[in-house]
């Protein structure tokens, strides 16, 4: 069942993928076929949870969570322990909801697509734990529509865990009661924000919520919500199974996070794919396991993790990936998954593919964003054609600005602006060449730039 036919997929043998150095994926088979609870429970699945019922109370999860520094895999690296201790204040048990982003749009990412698909139940059992150390009473799996065969194997594997007594009434015994909905999204980008997820959950428009509150104050039908991105919550059952002490040790040559990471290539590599590795492995690292450039070309320049983050060069490769450092250079580490460019290709027409992606799944709501976007498409088509215009680039770098952090109610329009943004700042020269040369009547205009610009 629900075999990988997509051309990214895991590049790791089984050979290679070991419990104690790979929690995410040495369960997976060789033939991309879903593990299912049989395959699962006999690879030490839902152990986890066995041990934690029998020996730990939710604050003793939280603090191992905490310990072990699991930063949230969604993008933002907001520490998972930190987060799941804001819902645990409060007299009420149960106390509210877990939603699990799984709507994976982020331009370049396809990791939560494979843990979905081939190993559900260890996302399953990341979510009881989760669960159970939020007193959440009801999980919600907020799956990206075109992601059929994901929900294929959610739906069989629910089934599965239900019939098992993993899911339901008293599981194993606990007295703790958890189930979970798999809900199937329309295919919007804006969904995967944590709070229009929570809108389209609930059956609104999908637009941001103005924050504070925050969704672990009041979230899903005006509950305690905690939102965890699928690898995030998928790391919790190594966590609790071996401690928090040696899910450190993982990374610990290599970085202060936690763990592993599920990171990825696309591109003109020789062979896109998917490695589990370290936490702060290098770029360097990654483009040699994907086989280098493809065709003997030079790489230009890296986005390190999906379409919302800024541009790298290839002097950064050396960097471990991970949130700080790649933070400190200028970008975000995002999803961790590379798109890697090379030097036949025109960072102008990617960054204008980027920003009609932007334009198109903006919600609306902000001026920035509403009509920054689609003008700063404008811009880009004419610079594409050799018709840009003087003062367009400055232009370019406001919009870039006005789209930037704190600006508007969500971080999609900041998203949009970081590829913009760093593209004008290593790749000028060719934004620049897009610039037509004055023409007669241009040079005999007397009209001040800026306004020129607004009103053609
Ligand atoms: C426009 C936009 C789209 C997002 N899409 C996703 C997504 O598809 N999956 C995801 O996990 N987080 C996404 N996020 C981040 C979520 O808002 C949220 O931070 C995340 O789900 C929290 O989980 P984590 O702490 O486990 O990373 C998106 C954020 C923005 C602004
Ligand atoms: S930044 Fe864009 S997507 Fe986010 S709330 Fe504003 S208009 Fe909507």
């Amino acid at each position: 069942m629900s075999v990988a036919r997509y051309h990214s997929q895991l590049r790791q043998s089984a050979a290679e993928r070991r419990a104690e150095t790979h929690p995410l994926t040495w369960r997976l088979r060789e033939d991309g076929a879903m593990v299912g609870l049989d395959e699962y429970v006999a690879k030490d699945g839902y152990a986890a949870v066995r041990e934690v019922f029998d020996r730990q109370s939710p604050e003793d999860v939280v603090a191992t969570m905490k310990t072990a520094n699991v930063r949230g895999r969604g993008g933002g690296g907001f520490s998972a322990g930190m987060k799941w201790s804001l819902t645990m204040k409060g007299p009420d048990i149960p106390r509210g909801y877990l939603l699990c982003n799984a709507d994976e749009m982020e331009p370049g990412t396809f990791k939560d697509r494979l843990l979905l698909e081939q190993q559900p139940h260890l996302l399953i059992e990341g979510m009881i734990l989760a669960a159970y150390a939020n007193h959440s009473y009801y999980g919600y799996i907020f799956l990206r529509g075109e992601y059929v065969d994901a929900a294929r194997s959610l739906a069989r594997a629910l089934e599965e865990a239900r019939a098992a007594g993993w899911l339901g009434r008293d599981i194993a015994g606990s007295d703790f009661d958890f189930d979970i909905v798999l809900h199937t999204g329309a295919g919007r980008y804006i969904c995967g924000e944590e709070t229009a997820l929570i809108n389209s959950l609930e059956g609104q428009r999908a637009n941001p919520r103005d924050k504070p509150p925050f969704p672990g104050q009041s979230g899903a039908w005006g509950k305690p919500t905690v939102v965890n991105n699928v690898e995030t919550l998928c790391n919790a059952p190594a966590v609790m199974r071996h401690g928090a002490d040696w899910y450190q040790d993982l990374s610990a040559d290599v970085s202060e996070d936690g763990g592993t990471k599920l990171y990825g290539i696309s591109g003109k590599v020789v062979r896109s794919g998917l490695w589990e590795l370290p936490i702060g492995t290098t770029g360097r690292e990654l483009l040699e396991r994907a086989g280098g450039m493809r065709d003997g070309r030079a790489l230009k320049t890296w986005l390190p993790g999906g379409g919302s983050t800024g541009f790298l060069l290839p002097e950064h490769l050396d960097q471990a990936l991970d949130f700080d450092t790649i933070g400190e250079l200028g970008s975000r580490l995002g999803t961790g998954l590379l798109t890697v460019v090379n030097e036949d290709q025109s960072v102008l027409s990617l960054v204008r593919n980027l920003e009609q992606f932007f334009a198109r799944e903006s919600c609306g709501w902000c001026t920035p964003c509403r009509d920054g976007l689609p003008w700063t498409v404008k811009l880009l088509q004419a610079l594409e054609r050799g018709e840009g215009e003087s003062g367009d680039l400055e232009l370019l770098d406001k919009l870039a600005d006005d789209l930037g952090p704190a600006k508007t109610f969500c971080a999609h329009a900041p998203g949009a602006s970081m590829p913009l943004q760093s593209a004008l700042k290593y790749f000028r020269d060719e934004f620049e060449r897009g610039v037509a040369p004055p023409s007669h009547a241009a040079q005999a205009d007397s009209t001040p730039g800026f306004i020129h610009q607004q009103v053609r």
